[in-house]
């Protein structure tokens, strides 16, 4: 199967990054690997020399580009998310009850719900901290091995239970974490003792605050007689991210190139690190110097917002249109909406075809049905907010937003194909 490295490449990454914070500090870590050299947003850019260049913001967020000054014809952008929906640790989250030890949680986004229960979960995210020198610092965390579990209600105990529960989030979803016992250490010593085990030399003096997530520890894997199929968390939108990431890093004469990874699209994009903060405006305006230049640029740039997009599923396909159905192994897919919940245009679609075509992978169409409401991606926000033509795109996903979501393995390889295209190619062709 010739998608079988890109997959092994893919599912290294998403088993690396169970949290935004991981995501970004896993593609991170790609850039540097491939001599992509890291920017502050404290210090000054002036001058910066042609080269490849990312910066992070929130540490969950990163932009990375190639930079080629002399070459200025626009950008070449492609975007996508860091975060996933779930379930988020609160700030005093222990809890005892019945014997039991239990932990306080959020919902982060629009989690479908149920199949968090009865599975074997983890915690990951990151943790500030005070260090022997009152410094106020952070490091990422991950236990890896399941931690919690949130049990189902037995069927004796709730006979209606197979046709249709509502759950209720404050009160059915609070994750069991062992059995109450004296001598057990509380979260916050839980917490410290991992961040020791894997940074034994972070001189740690106190932990202050955390942003930590559960999510499910069991990695993503191939699935179906022949391996046609990827399942794990997060598929939306890591999918995504890594294809952005693999093909800035791989792409030939890219000229001006840039991934953009937002974190907080799942809760709306509304913050400083998301796609309705200033992250991309402020990285542009700061290459661009002077505002004429920017809008010349801006003008000439083209925006791909990258975000997994529904397949049929075959168990209910009068869930789609008929004539915009999805398939799974179909190609990638163009997202279309006459209210402009997705960002395409005849325009930028044509654009996005030809770029399929020249990369021989084949693409799809996505309307969603008249009597249903679709959701919305980053690539609204960016094409309103800074005048770039934006076409919205994705890889056919089925049981998006659950704990475990399927792919086609073929769908993956053909997004990082026409990416890799889009990066290569003169700025010129548009
Ligand atoms: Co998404």
């Amino acid at each position: 199967m010739k998608e079988k490295p890109y997959i092994n490449e893919l599912t290294g990454y998403l088993k690396a990054s169970p949290t935004s914070f991981h995501a970004v500090s896993q593609a991170q870590q790609h850039l540097l690997n491939a001599s992509f050299i890291q920017l502050d947003e404290k210090s000054s850019w002036d001058d910066l020399p042609p080269g490849g260049y990312f910066v992070t913001r929130n540490d969950s967020s990163l932009i990375a580009f190639h930079w080629n000054p002399d070459q200025l014809n626009g950008f070449k952008i492609m975007g996508a998310h860091t975060d996933s929906p779930g379930l988020k640790i609160k700030p005093n989250p222990a809890i005892e009850n019945s014997n039991c030890l239990q932990l306080g949680v959020e919902v982060y986004g629009g989690p479908l719900l149920s199949p968090w229960f009865d599975r074997e979960l983890s915690i990951a995210g990151q943790v500030f901290y005070y260090d022997e020198n009152s410094v106020l610092r952070n490091a990422l965390i991950d236990f890896k091995k399941p931690v919690a579990i949130i049990p189902s209600l037995a069927i004796h105990l709730d006979r209606q239970a197979n046709k249709g529960r509502e759950i209720n989030k404050q009160s059915d979803l609070i994750p069991l974490v062992g059995i109450a016992d004296d001598f057990a250490p509380g979260f916050g010593q839980r917490v410290q003792d991992q961040l020791l085990a894997e940074h034994p030399n972070s001189s740690l003096a106190e932990v202050v605050d955390f942003d930590l997530f559960l999510y499910d520890p069991s990695p993503p894997s191939t699935t179906g007689f022949d391996l046609q199929l990827l399942t794990g968390g997060r598929l939306d939108n890591l999918l995504s991210c890594f294809a952005g990431v693999k093909a800035l890093v791989t792409a030939q004469q890219p000229g001006n190139a840039m991934v953009v990874l937002y974190d907080h699209e799942e809760i709306g994009s509304v913050s400083a690190a998301g796609a309705q903060g200033t992250f991309l405006a402020d990285v542009l305006a700061r290459l661009c110097k002077n505002q004429e230049n920017l809008k010349n640029t801006l003008a000439r740039s083209f925006f791909i917002s990258a975000d997994n997009a529904h397949a049929v599923h075959p168990n209910f396909p009068d869930k789609h249109d008929p004539h915009h159905m999805p398939k799974l192994n179909g190609g990638v897919v163009i997202k279309y909406n006459a209210n402009l919940r997705y960002a395409t245009s005849a325009k930028t679609a044509a654009i996005f075809r030809r770029l399929s075509l020249d990369s021989q992978v084949p693409v799809q169409e996505f309307v969603m049905r008249n009597d249903m409401t679709c959701g919305s991606t980053i690539g609204p926000v960016t094409s309103a907010s800074l005048g770039i033509d934006t076409v919205d795109v994705g890889i056919p996903t089925l049981a998006m937003h659950s704990i475990r979501e399927t792919a086609a393995c073929t769908d993956c390889l053909s997004l990082y194909t026409i990416m890799h295209r889009f990066f290569s190619e003169s700025q010129d062709k548009r």
